[in-house]
């Protein structure tokens, strides 16, 4: 079993104030990777950019990350930071800049290479340093060396072949408030979708469960908010941002299984957003791995306070509403999955084409 956690994790209000010296010393010139309007509204990127003023470290801000970003966005974005001879990077936002800084990071430092490097296991310079500071509360990216981006080309999505911790992940919850509902529940349910499928993922052992477990609980003490019967306040958006960066803590062990796998093919024929397309099959993932070892699913409902796998679904539907698949897509999705050797290896069981059309007709309304 190994344990593996390079990252330096503050987890506390006005964590870049407080932490700035450990962030402006990561380089000499700042490359601030962001979306387009998110991270001015909440006040993150104006915390970020007031403690590099404060310490004269000059930084250069590329806002254009989009949701799903792609390689190309990325290569555009790298080349300004070569351009702009940058030495960090600071992403901030929800998983798509978080995801994209990371990939930029290593193309900055690689500057012969195209974006076709990211997906070939290539003996490439190290990236450059790389802080991340979430504003939404479900990638986890800040502590996982993951990097998902959407490969136009081939139209499919998928992590970068490389490894990639930020040096520095500074969480604040205060930049939940100004999220929508929609927002904090599509985001929340990514979090549970990586603590559920760390916990039934063929590579569980104590480490990851440790965080998943204590991450499923504090999940349940944030279902009032998401449901919309009690507000959300200071404490309730601290708790949201705990919950995704232990969720993340978990993966960074494991990696995901089938919901997120089922997921990609989702995002990017229906525009379903990540989280929400996560968790429109979970609990008939965890449906059909209880027919092999009931113990770990009845663990993780025991932890959310619910009684069976029927009320779990109900829960997530009544959060997430329906989402209605073409027949013929549900097969072409399965039947792509179900000859991806490396996802369903994540899967302790036998798993074939007819499991998945189970997991996904039960999920889904087809049409
Ligand atoms: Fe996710």
């Amino acid at each position: 079993m190994r344990f593996f956690a390079p990252t330096n994790v503050y987890i506390e209000k006005d964590c870049v104030k407080s932490h700035k010296q450990e962030l402006t010393s990561l380089g000499t010139k700042a490359f601030i990777i962001t979306g387009r309007h998110s991270a001015a509204a909440n006040g993150s990127l104006d915390d970020v950019t007031a403690v590099l003023a404060e310490a004269s470290v000059p930084y250069v801000i590329f806002n254009e990350i989009e949701e799903n970003p792609s390689t190309e966005t990325v290569a555009r974005a790298a080349k300004t930071g070569i351009d702009e001879q940058v030495d960090f990077v600071i992403g901030i936002g929800g998983g798509s800049p978080l995801d994209a800084g990371k990939a930029i990071a290593l193309l900055v430092a690689n500057p012969a290479e195209t974006e076709e490097c990211l997906y070939k296991k290539k003996d490439l310079a190290a990236p450059l340093p790389f802080a991340a500071v979430p504003t939404t509360c479900g990638t986890g990216s800040e502590v996982t060396p993951n990097a998902v981006l959407t490969r136009h080309a081939i139209g499919a999505k998928g992590s970068i072949s490389y490894n990639i911790y930020p040096r520095l992940a500074l969480v604040d919850g205060k930049y939940l408030a100004s999220a929508s509902r929609k927002l904090l529940i599509n985001t929340a349910v990514d979090a549970l979708a990586h603590l559920v499928e760390s916990r039934l993922h063929r590579k569980s052992n104590i480490y990851n469960q440790m965080f998943s477990e204590y991450g499923i609980k504090l999940w349940a003490g944030v279902i009032p908010y998401l449901r919309g019967e009690k507000e959300a306040d200071e404490i309730a958006y601290e708790h949201l941002m705990l919950t995704s960066t232990v969720a993340g803590m978990a993966i960074a062990q494991t990696g995901t299984s089938l919901p997120h796998a089922l997921s990609y093919p989702i995002t990017l024929t229906y525009d379903v957003p990540h989280g929400r397309a996560c968790g429109l099959t979970l609990a008939a993932y965890m449906e059909e791995y209880a027919k092999n070892k009931p113990e770990d699913v009845n663990r993780i409902l025991s932890l959310l306070g619910l009684p069976g796998t029927d009320e779990f679904g109900a829960l997530l539907k009544d959060l997430l509403g329906p989402q209605s698949i073409e027949a013929g897509k549900l097969t072409d999705i399965a039947e792509k999955m179900a000859a991806n050797a490396g996802k369903l290896a994540t899967y302790p069981f036998e798993i074939g084409r007819d499991g998945l059309i189970r997991i996904l007709t039960k999920s889904l309304v087809v049409e």
